[in-house]
């Protein structure tokens, strides 16, 4: 698979195969992660792999996922929960600059996840007071973001769309994610 397949054809997964991801592959991941572009070269972000019972439980009571769908594609433990997460850890006071950082180094691991058959599911909707409890983290630290990684049990489908059609992702009666992505003409201003 070349870097062109993988960025157009990664979707996001939320249904997961109950079998381990080899901590080899996590660290191919998160070392993805490592050399991603960062402002300045700073280097901010650190990274927790969660791969052990019953943490990964305890950090999945802590998100909220694909409310539009809510419950089909909200993970049940032990049957498809993610195997692993990683957890972006950031200054409490990060500045936008930071999220710009995390953005792109969540993007590589994505991508460097797709094409080692995994699938992930980058998360914003989290419960950061508890999450920083649980993960046991200093002051100054946050979890900015989590993403979920584990094999794959859905096969989700984009389908491009108009610009000023529903962009709501939506499940068909097979129970298959559809994910509508506006057209690249009504995107795009060539000057
Ligand atoms: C900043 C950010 C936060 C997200 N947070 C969540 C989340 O909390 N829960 C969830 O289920 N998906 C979350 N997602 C995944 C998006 O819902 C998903 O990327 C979107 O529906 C498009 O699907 P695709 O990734 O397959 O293109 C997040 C994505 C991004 C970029």
């Amino acid at each position: 698979m070349n870097a062109l397949q993988a960025l157009t054809e990664r979707r996001t997964i939320r249904l997961f195969q109950q079998r381990p991801v080899a901590d080899a592959d996590l660290a191919t991941v998160i070392n993805a992660a490592r050399v991603t572009s960062c402002a300045s070269n700073r280097q901010p972000l650190r990274y927790i792999a969660i791969r052990t019972q019953p943490l990964v439980d305890q950090v999945l009571a802590e998100t909220a996922w694909a409310a539009l769908v809510a419950p089909k594609r909200t993970p049940v433990p032990g049957k498809t929960a993610p195997a692993a997460f990683i957890a972006i850890i950031a200054p409490a006071d990060a500045k936008p600059i930071t999220y710009a950082d995390a953005g792109a180094s969540i993007q590589s691991m994505q991508i460097a996840a797709w094409t080692l058959g995994l699938g992930c599911c980058w998360l914003g909707a989290i419960k950061r007071e508890n999450l920083h409890n649980i993960l046991n983290l200093a002051p100054e630290k946050q979890a900015i973001f989590l993403l979920a990684i584990g094999y794959p049990a859905e096969q989700p489908v984009s389908e491009d769309v108009a610009g000023d059609a529903s962009i709501a992702y939506y499940l068909d009666d097979a129970n298959r994610l559809h994910v509508p992505k506006i057209r690249l003409e009504d995107l795009v201003d060539w000057r």
